[in-house]
């Protein structure tokens, strides 16, 4: 298996099995960004922003006008064009709003101690994405804005909402993640079960990458949507809870409200099963 490189990224759309090997190629510096020795894909960095996908022109296709936004509008003639323009612009606005207008949540608070127990600064000060080669390191998966915490990589696909966050991110899909398996001390997956399209397979995903020792964080409301995830893809509490402590030598689960915002009057709020999933080492 390939060792990462410094930027600790290998290439989600070649990586494969031969012979019982896993071949896994570290991404390098190209000429749009970043590049992989090994099929030759292009893996751009935008503002800043890796984004290692298997299919860059699948993601493009639908939300590669996200990425065209200007930073250098003043915010109502920029909200004016993008509501006009519709698609992802005008989805986006309304989409970001409800994260960034929420208030904290217990859920949130218990992330926080989380990180905080792991320690760190874990990513290189740089602010790139970055990792700290002892390995020490923490990743929230579907990030979305992000936690505001720079100890951690925050990975999501929506391109408006890692605009948003603080820290290092990339753009990237959590069910073909760019990293080695085994490469984070402490992995975030909060209200991504229900919000992906194939949940079973980023529970198999986010448990990969955490190291021996390591703890994996996950929380949804199992508000289940068929616009998001297949029906027959539906996963029940205790069918996460089965998997879970089939992997893991110790699991607490508890529950913790997370609340969205709709308006200045409104919000929703959702009671999450929580689980803390600690590996053996
Ligand atoms: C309900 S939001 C949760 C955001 C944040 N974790 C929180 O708790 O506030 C779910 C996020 O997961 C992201 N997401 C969904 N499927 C994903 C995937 N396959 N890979 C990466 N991110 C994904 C969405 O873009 C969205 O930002």
């Amino acid at each position: 298996m390939a060792e990462p490189t410094a930027i600790g990224l290998v290439c989600p759309g070649c990586r494969r099995l031969e012979g019982g090997q896993l071949v896994v190629s570290a991404l390098q510096a190209g000429p749009l960004g970043l590049v992989c020795p090994g099929c030759g894909r292009d893996h751009p960095v935008v503002d800043g922003v890796p984004i290692v996908l298997a299919d860059l022109d699948a993601w493009l296709q639908s939300e590669g006008p996200a990425l065209l936004r200007r930073s250098d509008l003043e915010p109502p003639l920029l909200e004016r064009l993008c509501l006009g323009a519709g698609g992802v612009l005008a989805r986006d606005m309304a989409r970001v709003q409800t994260y960034l207008d929420a208030s904290d949540s217990p859920l949130q608070r218990w992330a926080r101690s989380l990180l905080d127990e792991s320690g760190g600064p874990a990513l290189d000060p740089s602010g790139s994405a970055a990792l700290d080669p002892s390995g020490s390191a923490a990743l929230d998966l579907g990030c979305g804005v992000g936690s505001g915490d720079e100890r951690v990589l925050g990975l999501d696909l929506h391109w408006a909402s890692l605009q948003k966050a603080r820290g290092p991110v990339v753009l990237a899909d959590a069910l073909n993640p760019p990293f080695l398996a085994r490469s984070f001390e402490l992995v975030l997956a909060l209200n991504l079960l229900d919000s992906c399209r194939d949940p079973g397979l980023m529970l198999q995903q986010a448990l990969a990458l955490v190291a021996p020792g390591g703890r994996l964080a996950l929380a949804s409301p199992f508000h289940w949507q068929e616009s998001v995830t297949p029906r027959s893809l539906w996963l029940r509490p205790e069918q996460v809870e089965d998997f879970l402590r089939a992997q893991s030598v110790e699991l607490t689960r508890g529950e913790a409200e997370w609340s969205l915002s709709l308006g200045p009057r409104s919000e929703i709020r959702h009671r999450c099963v929580t689980w803390l999933v600690r590996l053996a080492h």
